[in-house]
């Protein structure tokens, strides 16, 4: 079925969590809403926060991405309306990038009535993150386990345990996650990678049986984390002490600076850990927004225009939720 204009729901994501570096990532009930339909001219809205530097012309990312499907399918619509509002935090460690890729691959897949299949979108942006862990997540939903060998990447979704509450704390500065890339070693030492895929085996068991009281032994890693400890000050306390705290692990969500903890929605622990998680930032004088998501368990949703009560421009001033 081609619909006239498509409107998508696509899920903010946390990547690595800890060990799972490039491998694992969940989706968070944090949501980007793209609108996209054929026009006779290209225009692009933008509406509310969270869209600082985004290009309106075809140099826009969802522009380009959408070109790309409608060029595998064999179609051409160079005309395009998008819109789009989120309320997904830019270059925080959330997956905002890809959830705009995400986004605009399943948007432009709907309008010409879903020829390239869920494989196919997934194959298309692990290849334009070059990791295959925020996109999964953000397309399948849940706990994604996933690699990306540079031709193909393969997954298997996990449903996160009901019990299990995210906790993040955004902090008010911006990290490019090319610069919290670039501070990574090239090769690392054999004992130090064999202690990330044990910790991440683990961890990756521990999600499957609904292990929660592994999840603090599990989630330790040592091939990005302590080298990226310098650009996220709090970060190193917050690692070792959040558990004292009530958490059941912590971690760095993606490339920082955002911190993740989860925790067991029934340990009563909640505020105590967020007033450690605010307080430890306040220290180094980093203002934080820490919310409580829950994982998404559905990953991207197509929802009908036709049907939706609200506008995107109602959606981004949060006047609805939907
Ligand atoms: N796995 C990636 C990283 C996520 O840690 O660099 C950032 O998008």
């Amino acid at each position: 079925m081609r619909h006239e204009r498509v409107r998508v729901k696509v899920p903010a994501s946390t990547a690595n969590l800890g060990p799972g570096f490039d491998s694992l990532g969940m989706s968070l009930e944090l949501y980007a809403y793209i609108e996209m339909s054929f026009a006779d001219q290209t225009e692009i809205e933008l509406f509310g926060d969270n869209m600082e530097g985004v290009p309106l012309d075809k140099s826009n990312l969802i522009y380009e991405v959408a070109q790309m499907v409608f060029a595998e399918a064999g179609e051409h619509h160079p005309e395009l309306y998008i819109g789009m509002c989120s309320d997904i935090p830019l270059t925080r460690g959330l997956g905002s990038s890809a959830s705009a890729i995400v986004g605009a691959l399943v948007a432009a897949n709907a309008l010409i009535g879903g020829k390239l299949s869920a494989d196919r979108l997934f194959q298309l942006a692990s290849q334009l993150e070059k990791h295959p862990d925020n996109v999964g997540a953000s397309l399948f939903g849940g706990i994604v386990v996933a690699f990306w060998d540079g031709a193909r990447a393969e997954h298997i979704r996990l449903e996160p345990h009901i019990d299990m509450d995210v906790l993040v704390a955004i902090p008010s500065f911006q990290l490019a996650t090319e610069k919290a890339r670039h501070v990574l070693p090239q090769s690392v030492a054999l004992s130090e990678a064999v202690f990330n895929l044990s910790h991440s085996s683990l961890l990756v068991a521990a999600f499957a049986t609904g292990n929660l009281a592994m999840i603090r032994h599990a989630m330790q890693d040592r091939l990005h984390q302590p080298h990226r400890a310098a650009l996220i000050p709090g970060m190193t306390e917050i690692l070792e002490h959040a558990v004292q705290h009530g958490a059941l692990g912590a971690a760095l969500s993606g490339a920082g600076p955002t911190m993740l903890a989860l925790v067991d929605a029934r340990s009563g622990r909640r505020s105590e850990l967020e007033s450690f998680l605010r307080d430890t930032f306040a220290k180094h004088q980093i203002e934080v927004d820490i919310r409580l998501l829950r994982p998404c368990l559905t990953g991207v949703q197509v929802l009908s225009v036709e049907q939706s009560v609200c506008t995107l421009l109602e959606l981004a001033k949060g006047e609805y939720a939907v």
